[in-house]
């Protein structure tokens, strides 16, 4: 449902765009209501006096799951944009992906957040150089993954966009083209014949892991890994690319078989509450990415909004490993999860 407030504080095009998903967003209301199709299945007089919220993820220890999605244009929602939130994410021990439609120069994020935990996420260009500049100059700062996003060869068909024409005004700080672009311009740059070669190469370069973002089938999670990908997102965009595809809560479970703990697993879409966060870890999930939340936290007081609302997922969180009698974050396994019986 359309958040009023939100629609009032960016206007109706911009809600669309950052709101919206594609076609008639049944994946995007499905992303939500699929975590609420799990029901928890609590275990009682465990000992949760200490709760331990960190979990392993790339061969060390994060100290919580919550991950901040890459997400574009932050400088439309606040002008504080990308600093805001990867500052609220370094408050919080969160780590921050920043995107490559990002409205801050990635070193200007670095800058703004020294050493903090930040992951750099690439649309592969045609122009292939740029890329791997691109890579480079993230390695240089600091950046410590490469979140390569495999699910937008082309954009995704969004009619809500497509109805309010909205141009999104600030421009890219990544700019494949050299003069300034729109979204619709932007896209075109994207190179829709990368393929698994490609990904190969990707990670044989990248000098840091590679996690590919946006894989919904077993057979692709087994393809990133011999790819040579350290982990994968499983994701569908937030509901705005392809309509009717699986939310990340379904597809995770085959695909933590499929892989056999040869890869991390990150999901994302529809994580709202620490208790949704739980689900998935308890699924198979390492980490979750959280999205539009953090957008709208934002939205609303810049880098104390966006830390509002990652401070209360995590309460939520660790609050539930308590009423789950699951005191360490990286114990949860399918036994704290059944199919609900509402649905
Ligand atoms: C406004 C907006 C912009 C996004 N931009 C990007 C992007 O630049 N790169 C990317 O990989 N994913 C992008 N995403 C997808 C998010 O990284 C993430 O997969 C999704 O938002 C998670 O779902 P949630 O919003 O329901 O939490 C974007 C999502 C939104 C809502």
């Amino acid at each position: 449902m359309d958040d009023p407030e939100m629609v009032e504080r960016l206007g109706e095009g911009a809600y669309g765009y950052f709101a919206g998903g594609a076609g008639d967003e049944i994946t995007l209301r499905d992303n939500e209501a699929s975590w609420s199709r799990l029901a928890l299945l609590p275990q009682v007089l465990v000992d949760v006096g200490a709760r331990d919220l960190s979990v392993p993820l790339l061969g060390s220890d994060l100290p919580h799951p919550i991950i901040v999605a890459p997400m574009a244009y932050q400088k439309h929602v606040h002008d504080d944009g990308e600093a805001a939130l990867a500052r609220a994410a370094a408050a919080t021990d969160s780590t921050f992906v920043l995107s490559s439609q990002t409205t801050t120069s990635p070193p200007d994020v670095a800058a703004a957040v020294p050493d903090a935990r930040q992951w750099f996420q690439l649309y592969v260009f045609k122009d292939r150089q740029v890329s791997l500049d691109l890579v480079a100059q993230a390695r240089e700062h600091g950046y410590q993954s490469l979140v390569i996003t495999v699910d937008f060869p082309v954009a995704g068909w969004r009619e809500r966009d497509m109805r309010s024409g909205f141009q999104v005004e600030h421009p890219l700080a990544i700019n494949p083209g050299g003069e300034p672009l729109t979204t619709e311009e932007l896209f075109a740059f994207h190179d829709p014949t990368l393929d698994w070669d490609d990904i190969a190469e990707f990670a044989d370069t990248a000098g840091m892991p590679l996690l590919l973002k946006g894989i919904l089938s077993p057979e692709d999670a087994q393809r990133a890994a011999s790819a040579g990908a350290a982990g994968i997102v499983v994701s569908n965009h937030g509901g705005r690319q392809l309509d009717t595809v699986l939310s990340g809560a379904d597809a995770l479970p085959p695909i933590v078989d499929a892989v056999d703990g040869r890869i991390d697993l990150l999901v994302d879409g529809g994580i709202r509450r620490g208790w949704d966060v739980a689900k998935a870890l308890a699924l198979g999930a390492d980490a979750v990415l959280v999205g539009r939340p953090l957008l709208w936290g934002l939205a609303r007081d810049g880098q104390a909004g966006a830390e509002a609302v990652l401070r209360q997922l995590l309460d939520e969180f660790d609050s539930t490993l308590a009423l789950l009698g699951c005191p360490r974050a990286r114990d949860l396994d399918a036994s704290y999860v059944t199919a609900a019986p509402w649905t």
